[in-house]
């Protein structure tokens, strides 16, 4: 039994069927990729895990509890924390005062409305801010605006107020998508020591087979909304149907 099970997840968008029959099991602390076409279902899936999207039919249990019908906080407070394919910062505040928010966030478990001046104030919730972003490598940039920092620094720092909440279990949706090779090694290397160091299960959606390789434990393969092949990243390279799957792309050489 991993800790996240998800079995004949079914989605459809009108006339188009986005999810077929999902079935997939993430073994606790491993990481594990989703990887397939353009359009493949991957995003439609996380969705499915974190709130977003209910699934028409079957199951999304973690750590042995139902997902469904949860809110995306309540999600969250059961230990899921999720990046999306698109950044979602606060660009015009400064980088420590984004990380002070998941940080009070978690605190008391329920997120308040409270000014920042306020949280400023919050000894704990401010040294925290500090100690996670000393664990990104990004405390000399404290005092920048979110908005005004590189492609690769947005998603660190990201990848950084997920942490704070203390998830179980990270989701990232194409964390290297349009970055520089420099800020994808970065990230590889941040990822891999966050799954060295830390008691978490890591599902990723990524395009970049360097990243997979270099960070996967077990890979599964979507096309057409559903699993065509799960197996280890030896397994995986040079497989006739990820081959097929991905006929008119070159990711898997
Ligand atoms: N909200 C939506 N409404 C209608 N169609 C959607 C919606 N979200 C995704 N789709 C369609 O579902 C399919 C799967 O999309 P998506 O999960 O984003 O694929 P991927 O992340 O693998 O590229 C695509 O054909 C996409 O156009
Ligand atoms: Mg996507």
């Amino acid at each position: 039994m991993g800790i996240l099970e998800v079995k004949d997840v079914g989605k459809r968008f009108g006339g188009l069927q986005a999810l077929g029959d999902v079935n997939l099991s993430v073994a606790e602390n491993s990481v594990h990729a989703i990887i397939g076409p353009n359009g493949a279902g991957k995003s439609t899936l996380l969705n499915c895990l974190v709130g977003k999207l209910i699934p028409d039919t079957g199951s999304v249990m973690f750590d042995g509890q139902s997902v469904l019908g949860r809110s995306p906080h309540e999600i969250n407070q059961m230990g899921i924390s999720r990046v999306f394919q698109t950044p979602e910062i606060f660009g015009d505040l400064s980088v420590m005062e984004n990380m002070m928010i998941p940080c009070f966030a978690s605190r008391d478990g329920s997120f308040r409305l409270h000014a920042l001046e306020n949280m400023m104030n919050e000894k704990d919730i401010v040294e925290k801010a500090e100690a996670m972003l000393e664990d990104m490598n990004m405390i000399d940039k404290r005092h920048m605006h979110a908005d005004s920092m590189s492609r690769g620094d947005k998603r660190r720092m990201e990848i950084g107020m997920c942490l704070a909440q203390e998830p179980r279990l990270l989701l990232l949706d194409e964390p290297t998508a349009g970055m520089a090779r420099a800020d994808t090694n970065n990230t590889i290397d941040l990822l891999k020591q966050i799954s060295d160091e830390r008691d978490i299960t890591i599902a990723i959606i990524e395009h970049d087979m360097h990243v997979v390789f270099s960070l996967a434990q077990r890979i599964t393969v979507l096309a057409q909304g559903t699993p065509l092949v799960e197996d280890t990243p030896e397994n995986i390279k040079g497989h006739p149907k990820v081959r097929e799957a991905y006929l008119g792309e070159t990711q898997v050489a």
